[in-house]
This record gives structure tokens, sequence and C-alpha cells, in this order.
């Protein structure tokens, strides 16, 4: 098998990619570009990405394209604003997945700020640890918010450095998280959503991950709850789970309550990728913070919370990262949300999981932190 067989291979596998020629000719040429970086031959690229979950990562990262834009195909937001506006009114999920660089998520936040919903909250998930952090900085320039209107933008963003921020009353809106979908069980991250948008990844797909993903999407959605697909998603055979639907003139997909679908789906091979765990990706950051690579601490910080949001450590310890690393502001939130997963823990997290913290000494750290030691 050569390299760029192998590296085929472990992306359709781990990641659901299929292989075109378009793809295949763009991806020799990044495996060609990062051997050559890290001054190593190819096929030791290569081994190294299907040895070290980091590696397989930060490939994954320039593998996807995660481009996106706020409203993209205006007449589903028309439908969902019906649905929302037709809803009960008990808490209700919204999933975005395969996010991109946030400016889905963002928008249906968006859409249910305008819904004069407040019981509706967003899930972002993405594979692409990159296109987390993207969607986590909710920074985008002039050109990436050419879908919002100038009364969106008056009203959701605020003019900072060289583009915008969205606002932190939509960002509270949307939680972010790590989810592969052609791999993971999405029932412990987005638990019954009403309704989901997965647009423009399934294009990607090969037509066996493509139909798994579907399977999958639906184990999470309970009858009646609507899924939007993208214009270019060729999904395969629908029907056993779901009924083609106009909503508000927009086309999607409305979950059947017939065929009850199993709750892990297709999962691949064992030992098929290497696990990303939060233990690991903890070490990882305590070591690079360690020794001074504060980038790659951050960078594996942030990531231990986008796979387990409600673990105060994580947080804490990447507030403390970036507060090392000079960003204040970023700081600041790291630690905001270190407190608010120290109020939702169910009080059972043992000492273990504090990084040798009790729960007592991480809330008095986090305090302080937050009033700047005036606690
Ligand atoms: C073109 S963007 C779509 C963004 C947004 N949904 C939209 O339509 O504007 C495709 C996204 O799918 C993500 N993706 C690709 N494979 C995935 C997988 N196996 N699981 C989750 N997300 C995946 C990519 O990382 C990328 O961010």
């Amino acid at each position: 098998m050569t390299s760029l067989d192998l590296a085929t291979s472990l992306l359709r596998s781990r990641a659901g990619l299929k292989a075109e020629p378009a793809s295949q000719a763009r991806l020799k040429r990044l495996l060609q570009e990062s051997a050559t970086l890290a001054g190593i031959p190819v096929d030791a690229y290569v081994s190294i990405v299907d040895t070290q979950p980091a590696a397989f990562d930060d490939l994954l990262d320039r593998v996807t394209v995660q481009h996106s834009s706020f409203f993209r195909d205006p007449a589903q937001f028309i439908a969902l604003d019906g649905l929302v506006r037709g809803a009960n009114h008990l808490e209700h999920v919204l999933w975005s997945a395969g996010c991109g660089n946030g400016q889905e998520p963002y928008s249906l936040a968006m859409a249910l700020d305008e819904a004069g919903r407040d019981d509706w909250h967003v899930v972002a998930t993405d594979v692409s640890f990159r296109a987390l952090a993207r969607t986590e900085k909710a920074h985008y320039s002039e050109s990436e918010v050419h879908g919002l209107s100038s009364e969106r933008r008056r009203r959701y963003l605020t003019a900072s450095r060289d583009g915008y921020d969205v606002n932190p009353s939509i960002r509270r809106k949307v939680r972010i998280a790590h989810h592969n979908l052609a791999i993971d069980d999405a029932s412990s991250i987005v638990p019954r959503p009403a309704v989901v948008f997965c647009r423009n990844v399934l294009m990607y797909f090969g037509r066996e991950e493509s139909m798994a993903c579907i399977q999958r999407i639906a184990s999470v959605m309970d009858p009646g709850g609507h899924l939007f697909l993208g214009h270019s998603d060729s999904p395969g055979p629908m029907n056993r789970y779901f009924a083609e639907v106009r909503v508000a003139g927009a086309h999607c997909y409305q979950r059947l309550s017939a065929a009850p679908v199993a709750s892990v789906v297709g999962k691949p091979a064992a030992g098929m990728r290497p696990p990303r765990d939060l233990p690991g990706l903890m070490t990882e950051g305590d070591r690079a913070a360690a020794s001074g690579d504060i980038r790659t601490a951050v960078r594996a910080f942030r990531q231990a919370t986008y796979l387990d949001p409600n673990v105060a450590i994580a947080y804490f310890q990447l507030g403390a990262a970036l507060e090392l690393a000079g960003d204040a502001r970023e700081a600041r939130r790291a630690f905001g949300a270190a407190g608010l997963a120290m109020v939702n823990g169910d009080g059972t997290e043992d000492d273990s999981g504090l990084g040798g913290y009790t729960r007592r000494d991480l809330a008095s750290a986090i305090a302080y932190k937050l009033t700047g030691g005036q606690h």
C-alpha cells in the first residue's frame, strides 16, 4: 500500500471522508508539504498520522473544508423560524452537526433570538478541532459576515480589531463539543435534538458512511423532529427513518415514529483510531505548559474541554495557559466556564478528576481568578 493509499484509508475509516480525484491530488500535496515541514519522508509522516492522534487531527484539520457563511440558504432559516415559534415551551436542542467555522450555529442562535425563544439552545459539533476553535473564537472578518444584514450586524456583532465579534448573548446560546459523525454515538452530547442542521458534510462522505451517519442522527431524534441537509448532500435512501417534507417551502426530513434505531450504529472495527482521551490531553497540556510550550498547552486543554464540556479543571488549566499566552480576555472566559462546570457538576466528581485540587480549593482558585485576586 502506498502512503497515499494508507492516508486515504485512514481518512475514510476514521472520519468517513471519501476519496475523489480532486481530493486525492490535494491530499498528496498536503502529505508532501507536511513531510517536508517535518523533515521526514512521506511514508514516515503517514505512519505517524496512523499512530499519533494529534498528527491525525492535524491532517484532518487541513483536509476538511470548514468554510461556511451566516444564514447560508435563507429558506431553511425561514422554515426553522416557523418550527421554533410553533414548538411547545419545554427545553429544546438545535444541533449544528459539522458546524464548520461557526457561522451556522451562530446564525441558528440569532434565529432563536429573533423568534423570542430562550428555551432553545444550540449544540455545535465538528470533527475538526480547528473548526471548533474558530467557532469558540466567534471572530469574523468583513468578508465572513457577508450573509448578515446591517440590522443583524448592529444587533448581534461588535466591531473589533480587523472584523467583528459575535456578542456574548448569542455565544451563550451555543455549546461547542467535539463529535465525529462517522463514528461517534451522539446521545451523550446532543440528547434528543428537536432540529438538526447537518449541511454540506455528507457531500464529503462515502455512501456507506453517509447512510450510517443518517442512521446515527436518526437514533438521537424523537419522532416529529426535523433534519435539514445541504443541497449538495446525497444521503442515499432516507425513508426508513425520515419522511421528506416541506416546511414553509423548504425541503427537509421529518423523523418517523416507526423504525427505532440501535443506539450504536456502524462503529468501525475496534482499534481503528487511537483514542483521543481526556486524561491524555490533560497530561499533554500539563507537560507542554511545564516546558514553556504555551501554544501546545492551550491547544491540548482546549481540546479537552471539547471532548467533555463538564470538566472544570480543563477550563481552569486552559484559562491559566491563556493567561500565560497573554490573552486575558479569553482566559477570563475560560475561568468563567470553569466556574459554570463546577456549579453544573453533580457533586460526584472525585478529587482525581480535579487535577490534584479538592472541589473547594478549585472553586476558590476559580473565584480568585475571576475577581482578580479580590476574593
Ligand atoms: C463545508 S463545512 C459545513 C459547515 C456548515 N454546516 C455549513 O453548511 O455552512 C463541512 C464541515 O464538516 C466537518 N466534517 C467533516 N467530516 C466530519 C465528520 N466525520 N464528523 C463531523 N464533522 C465533519 C468539517 O470539519 C467541516 O467543518
